[in-house]
């Protein structure tokens, strides 16, 4: 029985923002094969699917190490603590971004310090220098929709004032800048494997990517409460290991992972032609519109204008959207960040909104939701 989520006048949605149910019937014999071989082998954590699943990831990002975690979120969290990273250090990141970029800087004990983002949604990088004090340690850019900041200007200031680069690519895995993969730029790149990113699992997950044997180290001890072996403990750390059955699910989809990208490009060069002429919306670069940028279409985000409008009719007629930053995060009362002015940032809050892509989206489908975004301009 096919599941729908029921919107006004019972109506099933026409088009989901995400579709797991699909994917996974589409590899659903490949799936239980691996549940079954782990589960029957009882290899359950840290065992040979994680290490094959970093031995792939390593050599697709063209890194020396991967290491495999909980969530893209213990993937900055713990190169912070590796790098003694903590209070009386400021880092620097962008508050369009999702909130874990900003978190992972003030659970470190450190000080988050925000500036804008571009017309692109990566990092201003004219506004990166102003921000570098005498306290800062590091920078946090952030990859956001699939598209890599401006990694040269990034890494020549990095360079110049001594910081370390930790990647935001949570959402970036296969997105390429000059032709050199996002997570291979900084000390650290970062990865989420959360259900819904370019690459998920079935549940949370995470890696990392690095060149230094020495962060990898330090980073495997602190992912495993700091043992060394099983009777040996060198440091006190954390539990943040990827569980090997997610690993399994991952070296399944790994190798899809190619088509996936070519899909989601295809479905964005869609979007790019059937939306172009609507004066009233502002589409992200298309796929092939600059030489440096390879973008991956993690997501694919709209400028509207009307928005929340916008939103409510594409959900009326079948399509669910997702307008994920309705509050800029340095305006959410809770995170006493509110002393950054970041217009920009505020006003990307009411104008952006994220259409339906993945692999499993039909033709017909985008065609729907590109007429129904003309129909709502156009009544
Ligand atoms: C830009 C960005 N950074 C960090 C994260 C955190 O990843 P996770 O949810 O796997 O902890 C995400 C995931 O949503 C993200 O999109």
């Amino acid at each position: 029985m096919k599941k729908f989520t029921i919107i006004k006048n019972n109506m099933p949605y026409k088009v989901r923002f995400v579709n797991p149910q699909k994917q996974y019937a589409d590899h659903r014999d490949e799936f239980i094969k691996a549940f079954d071989d782990v589960l029957s082998r009882g290899d359950l954590i840290l065992r040979k699917d994680v290490e094959d699943f970093e031995k792939s990831i390593a050599s697709f990002v063209g890194t020396k190490y991967a290491v495999a975690l909980n969530s893209g979120t213990d993937t900055m969290f713990l190169p912070l603590k590796a790098l003694n990273i903590g209070p009386g250090d400021e880092v620097i990141t962008v508050s369009h971004t999702f909130v874990a970029s900003i978190a992972v800087i003030v659970q470190a004990g450190a000080k988050p310090v925000l500036i804008e983002v571009k017309e692109d949604f990566t990092m201003d990088t004219d506004k990166l220098e102003a921000a570098i004090t005498d306290k800062t340690k590091a920078i946090i850019p952030v990859h956001l929709n699939g598209r890599i900041c401006e990694m040269d200007k990034i890494m020549k200031i990095a360079k110049k004032y001594n910081l370390a680069v930790i990647e935001d690519a949570a959402q970036a895995l296969g997105s390429k800048y000059d032709g050199k993969m996002a997570g291979s730029f900084g000390i650290i790149g970062s990865f989420s494997l959360y259900p819904f990113k370019i690459l998920g699992c079935f549940g949370d997950g995470g890696i990392l990517t690095t060149n230094s044997e020495e962060m990898a180290e330090k980073i495997k001890l602190l992912r495993d409460h700091g043992q060394k072996t099983k009777t040996e403990i060198v440091c006190f750390g954390f539990n943040s290991r990827l569980d090997n059955l997610q690993a399994a699910v991952l070296n399944v989809k790994f190798k899809y992972f190619p088509q996936f990208i070519k899909r989601r490009r295809e479905i964005a060069s869609i979007y790019d032609k059937g939306l172009s002429n609507v004066k009233e919306i502002k589409l992200p670069p298309g796929p092939d519109s600059d030489k440096k940028h390879f973008d991956n279409f993690q997501n694919y985000v709209l400028k509207a204008e009307k928005r929340n409008e916008l939103a409510a009719y594409l959900k009326e007629n079948g399509v669910e959207t997702l307008i994920k930053d309705p509050i800029a995060n340095h305006k959410q009362s809770g995170l006493g960040l509110s002393h950054f002015k970041l217009p920009y940032s505020e006003k990307l809050a009411n104008e952006v909104i994220s259409l339906p892509i993945y692999p499993e989206l039909t033709n017909k489908d985008i065609e729907f939701v590109i007429k129904t975004i003309k129909d709502f301009y156009e009544k």
